[in-house]
């Protein structure tokens, strides 16, 4: 077995939710494969992911979309020195695929099995694509599961400056796009139909944008309901910019005061969400207006990905040392 300061090339498995993915990446920085198997034509026609389905989709599909990344990468088996997989938070039959297939696959190839956080890995989505980040970095993580601001310090430190009392952002595009008829997953469907809408048509709230840097989506997905109820005429395209322009609003004016707390030398936008276009947008003129150092990742890096797994596992391998094979999967992980 390499020893974990020369355990170079990680397969990285990323099964937490509705995307199997695997990947091999270098050195934490250079993606040699990133292979994602969506599961979104199965969850689909039932308006969300139902998670027996995606537990046994992942049975399914893990070990081919394992094959395509080492193929891809030009590597085999013995050419891995470590295979790193996200052992939380998640659905737990999702996570207890990937996390049995990579202790079965160190076992085999004898190299350490690193279990990886799925939000520090949202966070070296960053590192993987712009290694020389400076720090303080502010980072708003936005998934489908959490909204989170966080103040990343170094390897392994970071701390939680604020998060959301109830709804994630993810998850109030995907209930107001369901709502709207708009289909699952909500967040992109909004994203496009908002591109035809007009932004100030209406005046939903930005709920607690003056007061601390915690959130609440849920009032305003209630406002967005209560609107179409009351103006059934109105445009679709209208409530999805308007809707979509709030919870931006928000967003960045809390990323905003995180910033001038921590005295962020750089601010990082990570998870699916940061794949909306105005918040790419209005994060780069918050970073031109703060004068700080700015970070967005490509649209691929920015929803679930096994190469994040992979370059999270890199740095964890090098400070924490490899993961003892009883540790199992933990669906409520934290940051
Ligand atoms: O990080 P991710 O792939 O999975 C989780 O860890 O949750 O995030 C998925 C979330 C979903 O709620 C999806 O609707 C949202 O990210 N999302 C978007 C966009 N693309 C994905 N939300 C807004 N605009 C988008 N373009
Ligand atoms: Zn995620």
């Amino acid at each position: 077995m390499s020893t974990t300061t020369e355990a170079d090339t990680f397969l990285g498995i990323e099964t937490s939710c509705d995307e199997t993915a695997a990947a091999v990446v270098r050195s934490g920085t250079t993606v040699l494969s990133s292979v994602v198997s969506s599961q979104i034509d199965l969850h689909a026609r039932f308006g969300g992911v139902v998670p027996e389905v995606a537990s046994r989709a992942h049975v399914e599909l893990l070990t081919p979309v394992v094959a395509e990344a080492l193929v891809e990468a030009g590597i085999d088996g013995p050419g891995v020195d470590a295979v790193a997989a996200t052992v939380g938070p998640g659905l737990v039959g999702s996570l207890l695929v990937g996390v049995s297939a990579a202790k079965a696959l160190a076992l085999v190839w004898d190299v350490p099995f690193v279990g990886v956080n799925h939000l520090e890995a949202h966070v070296y989505a960053a590192f993987l694509e712009e290694p020389d980040l400076p720090v303080p970095l502010v980072v708003l993580l936005v998934s489908g599961g959490h909204t989170l601001l966080v103040e990343f310090s170094g390897h392994g430190r970071h701390r939680v400056l604020g998060g959301t009392v109830d709804d994630a952002a993810g998850e109030a595009f995907d209930k107001v796009a369901r709502f709207l008829g708009l289909g699952y997953p909500g967040g992109p469907a909004i994203d496009r139909e908002a591109l035809h809408g007009d932004p100030e048509a209406i005046a939903f709230p930005r709920p607690m944008l003056d007061s601390g840097l915690d959130f609440s989506f849920s009032g305003l997905k209630t406002a967005v309901i209560n609107h179409v109820r009351a103006h059934p005429d109105v445009g679709t395209s209208d409530v999805a910019a308007s809707f979509q322009a709030a919870v931006v609003d928000v967003l960045v004016a809390k990323a905003r005061r995180a910033a001038a707390e921590v005295g962020a030398a750089g601010l990082c936008l990570a998870g699916g969400v940061a794949a909306n276009s105005l918040l790419r947008e209005r994060w780069l003129d918050l970073c031109i207006q703060e004068d700080t150092r700015c970070f967005v990742p490509s649209r691929s890096m920015c929803t679930d990905n096994a190469a994040m797994v992979a370059a999270a596992g890199w740095w964890q391998l090098r400070s924490d040392g490899p993961t003892p094979l009883d540790v199992g999967a933990d669906p409520n992980l934290t940051l």
